[in-house]
Formats: structure tokens, sequence, C-alpha cells
């Protein structure tokens, strides 16, 4: 039975494709190894959003397969980079056996089982296969059964018609496409039976979902229509989302939180400048003001409401003053976290050709700052939940420590305490004791 080692780069879709991939080569006869020195096959699942993922992935490429020698392993680069740069990455890499781009996840089993006999024969075999496909967006739906699972990742939509001037994903993941809400509800249903209790419904900008396939009913988007379906599959405990964009959050969504009680208080909403210059020059088509108009509604309907973002330093253009704007933002919103990027730029992206690209050094001191900033912000949000109690859900051991359990409460922050192995899955109360800033910790209370 050949032996697959797969590692994923960069985001929670990229996890779910990975995930999704895995399966198939399971159900096909293969063997998934988190050993990388016994694989027959190694699939990079790559990330393009900035240069340092392509690098990453690249290098791994280059040691692995140095390290494999003689052996006749098969290297395959999916996703992400193997769309954005196709062919190309052969011409560099000539030992490749596969790139398989994002539209194409279900076919790697298929081009896997040909590599691997082409290897064995010792016939020289490479696919290259970057094509769009009709109705890609409905080929990830299987996951792995693992035991003691409590939350899952559901791909909802693919691609974005957004045209942000600093992003490649339009052109790696395609234009937006949505799956039916009916097909959604029924992978979450198999789920549950399986013992999930929280779903993250990921999409490039879920909140958009269905926008070019479903109507709106009574004022209703088709992504509080999918949500009020999820909402209703018995046994599911808790719905996430990630990533919605501030452009299209209306109040069907904000009125939502609340209506909807398993949906829980946590919004990820990327700001990425607080500048109006900036913003403008980053095509993400709101200010500053209406950002926080819409923290202002989000959290008077929902006071609770956890919010997060991510923030590019370092724009083309992104003045002392404009970095100032951002820091003002951010002090304005108070965010319980925050991703903070340096601007790397992306080919054929329009903001890589402006001018006024701001020096790496730059770039380098404004990140440093704004993780202080942001890592204060953390510190002072987490510092209430001390000495409250908090409603969890058991993940399983820590990360850290493995003697200990982990769970998130509803505005996704992470708890650590101790307890045996029968609380996973389980939803209760834990009693706060101590912040680090990212991780709380707690005690059980029965
Ligand atoms: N440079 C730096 N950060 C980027 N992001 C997207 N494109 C770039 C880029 N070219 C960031 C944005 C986005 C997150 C997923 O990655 O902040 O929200």
């Amino acid at each position: 039975m050949a032996t697959v080692f797969i590692k994923t780069y960069g985001c929670q879709m990229n996890e779910r494709d990975s995930e999704q991939v895995a399966q198939m080569l399971i159900a096909s006869g293969h063997s998934i190894t988190r050993i990388e020195d016994e694989a027959d096959i190694v699939l990079l699942n790559t990330c393009s959003v900035r240069d340092l993922a392509e690098q990453k992935a690249l290098g791994k490429m280059g040691m692995l397969r140095a390290k494999a020698g003689s052996k006749p392993v098969v290297f395959g680069f999916l996703g992400c980079m193997a769309q954005s740069r196709g062919a190309e990455l052969l011409r560099e890499m000539p030992q490749l056996n596969l790139v398989v781009g994002t539209q194409k996840f279900h076919k790697v089993a298929e081009y896997v089982g040909k590599a691997h006999k082409a290897r064995i024969d010792d016939v020289r075999f490479s696919i290259v296969d970057v094509e769009e496909e009709t109705d890609s967006q409905n080929t990830i739906r299987d996951h792995l059964n693992h035991e003691e699972q409590v939350s899952a990742f559901v791909s909802i939509m693919q691609g974005c018609d957004m045209r942000c001037t600093f992003c490649i994903v339009p052109y790696t993941r395609g234009s937006e496409r949505s799956r039916p809400i009916s097909e959604i509800v029924d992978e979450i249903k198999m789920l549950v039976d399986r013992g999930i209790r929280e779903v993250t419904l990921l999409g490039q900008i879920v909140n958009l979902y269905g926008r070019h396939e479903f109507p709106k009913l009574l004022g209703v988007s088709p992504f509080v229509q999918l949500l009020e379906a999820v909402h209703q599959v018995n046994g599911l405990e808790r719905i996430r989302f990630t990533s919605p964009h501030p452009i299209g959050f209306r109040k069907d969504l904000i009125e939502a939180f609340g209506r909807l009680p398993k949906l829980v208080e946590h919004i990820h909403l990327p700001l990425q400048s607080g500048s109006d210059r900036i913003l403008k020059a980053m095509r993400r088509t709101y200010t500053s003001e209406k950002y926080l108009a819409l923290v202002d509604q989000i959290r008077s309907r929902t006071p609770a409401m956890a919010i997060t973002t991510d923030i590019i330093v370092g724009f083309p253009g992104e003045s002392e003053g404009d970095y100032q704007m951002t820091r003002r933002v951010i002090d304005q919103v108070g965010f319980d976290n925050a991703f903070v990027f340096k601007y790397s730029k992306r080919r054929n992206t329009p903001a890589a050709d402006m001018e006024d690209q701001v020096s790496e050094s730059l770039k380098e001191e404004r990140n440093h700052d704004l993780l202080q900033l942001v890592n204060d912000w953390s510190k002072r949000r987490a510092e209430p939940f001390v000495g409250q109690e908090a409603e969890i859900l058991c993940e399983g051991p820590s990360k850290t420590n493995a003697c200990r359990l982990m769970g998130r409460t509803r505005g996704n922050k992470i708890v650590v305490f101790e307890g045996g192995k029968h609380l996973i899955g389980k939803l209760f109360s834990v009693r706060i004791q101590r912040s680090t800033g990212f991780t709380l910790y707690g005690e059980a209370q029965n």
C-alpha cells in the first residue's frame, strides 16, 4: 500500500482541501503518514497569498527531493501556487510529477495512482492540471473519520469576485461559486452523526455566499438562509464562519446573532488599513468610518462579540500618517486579536506595479510596532474573563501540554484546563483563573 505525506500551507480552506484529498487517497487504497521520510508520495498543498508561503513550500520540496535520493518517490504541488505557477514549476523542478490546481483536487487520487505506477516502472511521468472545472465547488465534501474530532471545516463556496489590488486569490481560486444549501446541510448532518459538535463554514467571502446563484428571500440573503438551515441540524451546537467582508455585511446577518443561538459571538472582519486613501488604493470600497459604524452596529446587537481582523502594513504609498490612522482604528475597535501582514508583491496584481513601494525595513518596523499594539489589545480583551465562568466546547488535549485539555469559548478564545478524556466533545463551564492574552487557564465546573 503506497504511503502519502501531505503538508498544508496557508488558510483553513487549504486545510479543508487537504482533508478532501487525504480522504480520497484513503478511499483509493493509500495510507496517510505524518512522517515525511516514510512516504512514497509527497504532496505539498500550497499557499500563494504572500511570497514567504511560496518560498517555504519551494524550499521544503527541494529539501525532500534531495533527501529521497534515488528512492522512487512521487512529488506533487497542489493548490494555490500550483494554480498560479502551473507548468513553470515543472520547468524549475523537472523531477516534479504533479502540479494540480485548486479546481482539480478531486483528480489527485487518480493522478497519484498513475504517477506512482510510472515511478515504480521507472518511467518519466508528470501531469500539470490547472484547468477550470465547472462545479468544482461541489467536490470538497468528504471528511476523514477521526474519532474524538469535535469541530469540522465545511467549504461552502469557492473563489472571489472582489478585486482587492493586493490579492492573488481571485487568480488562484477563480470566480465565486457556491454550493447548494441542501448539500451543505446534508454534509453537516453526516458530520454531526459522527460526533461533530461545531462547524466552521468556509469561503473567501462568506457573507456573499450564493449571491450569483440563489435569490434573497424576504430581504434575507442566501448566506443568512444557509445559517438558518444549518442552525436546524439537531445535535449541532455551534456555528462559526470565516471570513466575511465588511462590504455586504448587512442587517440580516447582524440580526442573525442572538436570533440563532448556535451562531457564536465571534467575527473575523478584515480591516486591512485604517487609512481611507490606502483602503481606496486597495479597492476595499469602504472607509474607516463605515468599518467603525459596522462594528458599532454589531456590538449594539451583540455586546459580547469578539472581533478579530487582518491588517496589511507597508501597502504601496503607505505614509507615516496612513499608518497612524491604522493604529487609531485599532485603538477605536480594540480587536480581540489581529493578524498583521507585511505587504508582499503578488504577480499580476495591480498593487505590485504601484509606485511608492515601501521599504522592507519600514514594513518590518511597522509590523513590529503593530504586533505590540495588537497584543496589548488581546490581553485587555482577555482580562475580563478572569474570575468568570465561560462556556467552552472541549476539543481534546492541549497542544502545548497533552496532560491538559483545551477548548474554545464562543468568542474563540482558547481555554486550557485539567480533566479526563470523557470531557472531549462536551460543552460545559470553565472558571477562568488567569490569562496570558492568547490563552485562558481555568478549572472545569461540574
Ligand atoms: N501581502 C500581504 N498580505 C496579504 N494578504 C492578502 N494578500 C496579501 C499581500 N499581497 C492578507 C490580507 C488577507 C489575509 C488572508 O492575507 O490581510 O485578509
